[in-house]
């Protein structure tokens, strides 16, 4: 987590950096600092909150000429956002950003106290800062130092370091935290993604693990872990930033959520054949051998994930588990040959799925990737990948990512059944045409997103949210709840609608809130006994369905539809946009959700 920028150049460094930490606020926003060291004077400033409250702070700060600088937006691990806790981290002459979790810093920071260094935070970070510092006591240059700093450290880190011993240099390294270089004229920068960069670079440079370097204002020096030059190799860099403004609405996630159709046509593009799906980016071979899927995701990316694994075993007739990647790392999984280890993520940054990903790799999986982000680590580290095309997503609560997962997943459903033979040509055909229709499901009418708006007050209390659902509609009904419980802090469960009556209906009374996810094209009547046994029990209902519903205390309509999963991209719409108008009532900021971070690059 936390987002980190850097800066060499004559160009107005504070903007430079501020407008940096804007476009990372996504990565963690509980405080944030920049550095900023013109010939022998530092600049420092911090403030703990939103950005904003650092904007104030500097409004009066004016640097011009030549300069060096560095900022950090945190989403705290070790220490409360404090000021004193926010980066960048002290020592005597230098200063320091850090991206990921030092995890000995606890050892490290004992043995600096006991040779006389005083610690100001309570963070894992500052141990880096002095660290340095005790180095270049003894090994006199600041390279030198910097490399004998990194070789102590044990964890994840992206750091950039700054020091009034090599005023015009900037130190920096990568070590399961991502960072990238950018050029731009003779102006260069740091990121942790290449969103701040674009208008400002034309060339970028994506480190790997275990890369460090330097920059100054004429050279771009990087070595690998052995401390051995390596060229940098430059990657163009697109120049819109046009798609990562809000346009009008007002908040990211109502932008993302109206925006699902344009980006699932994108996702659909190039794709759909008359009776097949094309994917250029997989090799055939990559399913030869082949006889379990196993996927593996963090948040909304598992709900994906879990749902995919219906259609897998449904339509390519192939055995398929669903992973929580946090407890596949420790759980000492069997991993067999015959499967294709699948992660799913929007970031392709998720320590815990990227760390299952690695863990695959090594047992000697074959590999794939679902994401959307294209050179993240992600895709770099897998196999093969596939990218959703979701285009940049802002909002903390994924929407739009998770609309495209889901389209990929489909696609690549039945991309299996023809390898596999488990459909006819003419099924896939027919699959393939209500694939084209998808766009038009998610489409939000004026008239839905009204009723939903006024149907939200009646929302803002209670003692819990079921929203159930069976099949992939069940999955669905975990993504309801979860987009409810991140921007409205309302308790929301999701649960299988069939479960209930094993634990969960001992809370039923019209105080609990059911959401009740009613397909008419899958166990309709199924599902409807289980709504019934609620309602019989006084739980308020709110039921979305194409079917009336006499039972229910609200109704949703969606339009009558021919298949099920037109009916899941079309409720799926409903639950975003309930749970958006919940939360803005509430007066909740919808983008940025208290505790929670866009990327979580830390296990
Ligand atoms: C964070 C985000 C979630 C996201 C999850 C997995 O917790 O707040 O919205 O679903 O990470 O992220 P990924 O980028 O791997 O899909």
């Amino acid at each position: 987590m936390c987002g980190i920028v850097g800066y060499i150049g004559k160009n107005k460094i504070k903007e430079v950096l501020l407008e940096g930490l804007g476009e990372l606020e996504y990565r963690g926003y509980d405080s944030a600092g920049i550095a900023i060291l013109q010939e022998d004077n530092f600049s420092i400033f911090k403030a703990v909150g939103k950005l904003e409250n650092l904007r104030n702070k500097t409004k009066d700060f004016h640097p011009e000429g030549f300069s060096i600088g560095i900022g950090h937006t945190r989403w705290a691990t070790h220490g409360k956002p404090t000021e004193l806790n926010a980066h960048p981290h002290v020592g005597e002459n230098s200063y320091v950003v850090h991206n990921g979790i030092i995890e000995n810093y606890q050892e490290l920071k004992q043995r600096l106290q006991a040779e006389g260094f005083n610690f100001l935070s309570q963070t894992d970070t500052e141990v880096i800062v002095h660290l340095f510092e005790s180095h270049l006591k003894a090994l006199k240059e600041p390279l030198k130092a910097f490399r004998a700093t990194l070789d102590e450290l044990e964890g994840a880190y992206a750091v950039l370091l700054i020091t009034k011993s090599a005023p015009d240099t900037i130190f920096f390294a990568k070590h399961g935290s991502p960072m990238l270089i950018g050029i731009g004229g003779d102006e260069k920068h740091f990121a942790s993604s290449d969103t701040p960069l674009i208008g400002l670079c034309t060339d970028v440079i994506y480190l790997h693990d275990g890369e460090n370097g330097y920059l100054s204002a004429d050279a771009v020096e990087l070595f690998n872990e052995s401390y051995e030059k390596i060229d940098p190799v430059l990657k163009p860099l697109p120049s819109s930033k046009l798609s990562a403004q809000k346009d009008g609405f007002r908040f990211f996630m109502e932008k993302e959520i109206y925006e699902q159709s344009q980006v699932i046509t994108d996702t659909l593009m190039g794709r759909l054949g008359e009776a097949e799906i094309n994917f250029e980016e997989l090799d055939s071979e990559l399913f030869v051998g082949i006889n379990e899927i196993k996927l593996c995701a963090c948040g909304t990316s598992y709900h994906s994930a879990l749902a995919a694994s219906y259609l897998f075993e449904r339509y390519s007739k192939i055995r398929c588990s669903v992973e929580i990647a946090s407890e596949f790392r420790y759980k000492q999984p069997l991993m067999t040959q015959d499967t294709l280890f699948v992660v799913i993520s929007q970031s392709g940054e998720t320590a815990d799925t990227l760390e299952t990903l690695k863990m695959a790799k090594k047992a000697g999986l074959k590999s794939l990737v679902i994401c959307n982000v294209d050179n993240s680590s992600m895709v770099r580290e897998a196999d093969a990948s596939i990218l959703t095309r979701a285009g940049i997503e802002k909002g903390v609560a994924s929407t739009k990512a998770f609309a495209t997962q889901m389209v990929v997943f489909w696609m690549l459903s039945l991309y299996l059944a023809k390898q596999r033979a488990s459909m006819t040509s003419v099924e896939i055909a027919e699959h393939i045409s209500l694939l084209r229709e998808v766009p038009s499901t998610v489409v939000v009418k004026d008239e839905l997103h009204e009723k939903l708006r006024r149907l939200s007050k009646r929302y803002l209390h209670g003692h819990g949210f079921f929203f159930i659902g069976r099949d992939v509609f069940y999955p669905l009904a975990l993504e309801g709840a979860l987009k409810l419980k991140e921007i409205s802090y309302l308790h929301a469960e999701g649960y299988p609608s069939g479960e209930m009556k094993h634990g969960p209906i001992a809370l039923a009374d019209p105080e609990l809130f059911t959401i009740a996810l009613m397909p008419t094209n899958l166990l309709y009547e199924k599902t409807k006994s289980n709504v019934e046994e609620l309602s019989a029990r006084d739980s308020t209902i709110c039921a979305i369905s194409a079917r009336e519903f006499d039972k229910a205390d609200d109704f949703i309509q969606i339009q009558e539809r021919s298949h099920y999963m037109h009916e899941f991209f079309e409720m799926m719409v409903v639950l975003q946009i309930l749970s958006l108008e919940i939360s803005v009532r509430l007066g909740n900021d919808v983008d940025m959700p208290r505790n929670l971070a866009k990327s979580v690059t830390v296990e």
